[in-house]
């Protein structure tokens, strides 16, 4: 089944200091910031296999939904009316929450940062990294942005963290992707970037900083986004939580036109409880 994708004027960035839309022409691919191509209309053909994000976390949810019913079903609450109220609606909600989560994951983090990367207006040569790019969800729509640049991805390729995690498994959706010529892989922290000062254009990051446990470590994630950046360059960072920190971080960093806000409800993860922001920054010019 394919899900619809909300119409791209309709797009729900909504940020904190200013509501930024993409316009109508860019998302149709007419002129992208220099690059005249099909790419931008074609961003939303997928040929890649992307994975779950967190795996578990459906998995859980899921379980704890066939829990509830079983509980239910199985007449043991019958007798007790405080739990066989709860049960049907606690598996219900659990059920919703697998479903929205997996929408998230599967399709509107893809609809998301197609309308993202069109936002940049990038001419086409720009080098781009993508910090916990996984099995290349954000690293090869870029990609396809990019026919005289580059994209780099760096991973630690935890199969904890998206499903089916391997370099190998994104370079062969790079292949699948027509992209291959154009895309890097290293396996690598995120926090110890084994890249020259401004090397990249454009940084970028999706859902992965927040899997750093402590806050220290998200710091030095940052400090090494700001510092592979060229000077007039911009990071865009879209996660679950944390995300205060990383606009508080950039700022302290010097980074200029520091901006958060909601992604809205194509990234809900099981609810708006779970749902990712997006931190944009600009490294000043000299
Ligand atoms: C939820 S996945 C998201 C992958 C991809 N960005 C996407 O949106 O599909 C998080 C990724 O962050 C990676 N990761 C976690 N900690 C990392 C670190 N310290 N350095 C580099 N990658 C890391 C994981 O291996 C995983 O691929």
């Amino acid at each position: 089944m394919r899900l619809e994708e909300p119409a791209a004027d309709k797009i729900q960035i909504v940020f904190t200091q200013r509501r930024e839309r993409v316009r109508h022409s860019e998302i149709m691919g007419a002129r992208v910031g220099g690059v005249t191509s099909s790419a931008p209309a074609d961003l939303g053909r997928r040929r890649g296999e992307y994975g779950i994000d967190a795996p578990y976390v459906p998995l859980s949810m899921g379980v704890g939904s066939v829990v509830a019913f079983a509980v239910f079903f199985s007449g043991s609450a019958l007798s007790i009316p405080a739990l066989a109220a709860i049960a049907p609606n606690l598996g219900l909600a659990l059920a919703a929450s697998v479903a929205d989560y997996l929408y998230a994951s599967r399709y509107g983090k893809f609809a998301v940062w197609r309308d993202l990367l069109l936002s940049l207006g990038l001419r086409g040569d720009e080098h781009v990294l993508d910090m916990g790019c996984g099995r290349g969800a954000v690293l090869l729509m870029a990609a396809r942005l990019l026919p005289r640049g580059r994209a780099m991805g760096i991973d630690l390729w935890k199969t904890s963290d998206q499903s089916g995690n391997a370099l190998e498994v994104t370079r062969r959706n790079a292949e699948l992707e027509g992209v291959a010529d154009r895309v890097d892989q290293r396996t690598g922290d995120m926090r110890a970037l084994p890249f020259k000062d401004e090397s990249f254009d454009v940084v970028l990051s999706s859902l992965a900083i927040h899997n750093i446990g402590d806050a220290a470590g998200r710091a030095k994630a940052i400090d090494e986004a700001v510092r592979v950046l060229r000077h007039g360059g911009r990071v865009l960072i879209a996660d679950i939580n944390a995300t205060r920190e990383y606009e508080a971080r950039l700022r302290e960093r010097g980074m200029v036109d520091v901006e958060r806000g909601s992604l809205g409800p194509r990234m809900w993860f099981g609810g708006p409880w779970v749902a990712a922001s997006l931190v944009r920054a600009r490294k000043p010019s000299i």
